[in-house]
């Protein structure tokens, strides 16, 4: 599903260069250069109309599907095709500031009646916390629950936090039909109090999330009991341009260079939360909080 999405940050970064008909402007305009008849939609414009739009939008089976909804939209209402890219770019730029985005889209995607994630716990997770005693685990960005329900399975006191209203809603209900208890909470990475020496470990599986900041990895590392792991997978860049919701191995390295690395990753192999699954750039780490 970020196939899409990245291509939607990717390839929509050129600015447009006709103007657009759409209606119901909601924040300021942009003045329109001398002999065009009408303004184009601020960055604040296109980003509100379209969280305005994604609540009518269709329930799709992934992002790829949603955002070809909304690029039809845009035409439909008249926007060229530069226009389109345009305001694409724009979505994809704001998603990164503003959380809201991956809510509504999220939201949509789960609540689907045939959507195409992996329902299975991730491999690499489930070959890490195998033997191991259980303890207290923390899932950012829990989705569906997949892999918080498997380490509740298995004996974990998981706590999960997602941004995705219908995601908390079917990983409590998965969870209860499985039998287990999970805390999950409705809350955004920014914002959620990871607290202090807290985890045995830590899930970050395919996080549209900036991992490698000082700032967010510091967080990472007080969080975690000495001693505590981190479980990370995601999708690796696949071109030169600024891709922040992929991870790049080098900066992972580097970023995490603090830990004890226990396993690392950087390979062409079938992402395990979409589908249909293609081989695509990823990275896998595993890494210990040193006592
Ligand atoms: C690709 S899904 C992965 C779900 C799950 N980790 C898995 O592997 O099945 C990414 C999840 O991150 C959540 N998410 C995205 N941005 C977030 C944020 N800023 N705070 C909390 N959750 C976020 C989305 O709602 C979505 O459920």
């Amino acid at each position: 599903m970020f196939r899409s999405i990245r291509l939607l940050f990717v390839v929509a970064l050129l600015p447009g260069l006709l103007i657009t008909p759409l209606h119901h402007a909601s924040a300021q305009e942009s003045k329109p250069p001398s002999g065009q008849l009408q303004a184009q939609p601020s960055d604040d414009a296109v980003f509100q109309r379209f969280l305005e739009w994604l609540p009518s939008a269709r329930p799709a089976n992934d992002t790829p599907e949603l955002t070809n909804q909304y690029r039809s939209h845009l035409k439909s209402g008249g926007a060229s095709d530069a226009e389109v890219r345009r305001q694409m770019g724009i979505i994809g730029r704001l998603l990164r500031e503003r959380a809201d985005g991956w809510r509504f889209i999220f939201n949509n995607v789960y609540a689907s009646s045939t959507p195409s994630f992996v329902t299975q716990p991730n491999a690499l997770l489930v070959a890490t916390v195998e033997g191991r005693k259980p303890g207290r685990a923390l899932d950012i960005g829990m989705g569906q629950g997949r892999n918080s329900i498997f380490l509740a399975l298995k004996g974990w006191d998981v706590t999960g936090l997602d941004v995705s209203d219908e995601g908390i809603a079917v990983a409590r209900k998965n969870a209860e039909r499985a039998g287990v208890k999970i805390n999950a909470i409705r809350e955004t990475i920014e914002a959620f109090d990871y607290g202090t020496g807290q985890w045995d470990l830590i899930v970050s599986m395919y996080e549209p999330f900036p991992v490698t900041s000082t700032e967010y990895v510091e967080r990472l590392r007080k969080s975690l009991k000495p001693g505590g792991l981190i479980v990370l997978e995601n999708f690796a860049p696949e071109d030169t341009m600024l891709d922040w919701t992929a991870t790049d191995p080098g900066p992972l390295l580097v970023a995490f260079k603090d830990f004890r690395l226990v396993y690392f990753q950087d390979t062409f192999a079938k992402p395990d939360f979409v589908t249909p699954q293609e081989k695509r750039h990823l990275v896998r780490m595993v890494v210990e909080k040193r006592p």
